[in-house]
């Protein structure tokens, strides 16, 4: 029988036929380079490979289901406040790991103040794409960085990722093109739909549109306040951790990031920006 070689294009998304976290992985998640970065890292700093993490505001747990995959010795602890998410991670990301990586990994339906004792003595802990600028003060930025420290292993690293630039506090809407596979694609849309420069609290909210019918309004909103790396540095350091380091990404030469993160002390005045903020203990 001759077979085709022209890939089967699949029905575009639509928001009927769509499902949000789907599109939310698509859209803003690495999970291949975010532990590629963390692992190397690790490696780097402790002469030793990493194998305990802990994945705070986990949302689906993509990290940490990427993270036990890569190798038989790696355990990963996974938490999140809001237990459909969870289930459907459970669903959709633990139920594709093969059997053995599965025993290796445990979602916790659990605030990230008390990661609890499956949540101690860690190598590592990651809270990315920006989830832990839910805490509103410096007292309960300093609280969370506090229980991380006391939750790490004796040289444990924690890795967060961070943007900055004087867009951060701008109010705007970008979009952008993301193909899905299959010959589908949708548009992300993110929107900082507020910011008061007194509280320093913004409220962000993540729309998708398609090329059919309505677009998903508001599948996703957040209310943080903008933190700068100083602010976040200096509470660092009084929660009790050693050394902050700033990785920050590389031009591409358009008006774009090349996707390699490298330590600075020093960086440029960039529209915006994002960067690895890692702490040592
Ligand atoms: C922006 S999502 C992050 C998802 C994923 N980590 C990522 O990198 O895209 C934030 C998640 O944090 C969770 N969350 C918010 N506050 C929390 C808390 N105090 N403890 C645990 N999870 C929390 C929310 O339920 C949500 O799933």
């Amino acid at each position: 029988m001759p077979t085709s070689k022209r890939r089967k294009r699949l029905p575009q998304l639509t928001r009927k036929n769509s499902d949000k976290f789907f599109l939310y992985i698509q859209s803003v998640q690495s999970p291949d380079h975010e532990i590629d970065f963390v692992t190397t890292q690790f490696k780097k700093l402790r002469k030793r490979p990493l194998r305990r993490v802990r994945e705070d505001f986990c949302g689906t747990a993509i990290s940490a289901c990427e993270f036990v995959k890569r190798h038989p010795e790696n355990h990963a602890v996974a938490l999140d406040l809001h237990k459909p998410t969870l289930a459907w991670g459970h669903r959709n990301n633990v139920a594709k790991l093969d059997p053995a990586a599965q025993q290796r990994i445990k979602l916790l339906a659990r605030n990230v103040l008390s990661p609890g004792k499956e949540g101690t003595r860690v190598d590592a802990v990651l809270a990315m794409n920006f989830s832990y600028w839910i805490f509103m003060t410096r007292e309960a930025m300093l609280a969370y960085f506090r229980t991380v420290y006391q939750t790490l292993g004796p040289d444990g690293i924690l890795f967060m990722d961070t943007h900055g630039g004087y867009e951060a506090t701008k109010v705007m809407e970008e979009r952008r093109k993301v193909y899905a596979g299959g010959g589908r694609w949708f548009k992300y849309v993110w929107e900082q739909s507020s910011f008061d420069p007194i509280s320093g609290r913004c409220e962000c909210r993540i729309h998708f549109e398609f090329e059919k019918g309505p677009a998903w309004k508001d599948a996703f909103k957040y209310a943080w306040r903008v933190w700068s790396l100083p602010e976040l540095r200096e509470i660092l350091a009084e929660a009790g951790f050693k050394r902050s380091t700033v990785y920050l990404e590389g031009d591409n030469g358009k008006g774009g990031g090349d996707g390699v993160f490298r330590p600075k002390t020093v960086g440029d005045p960039d529209a915006s920006f994002i960067a690895y903020l890692v702490a040592e203990k």
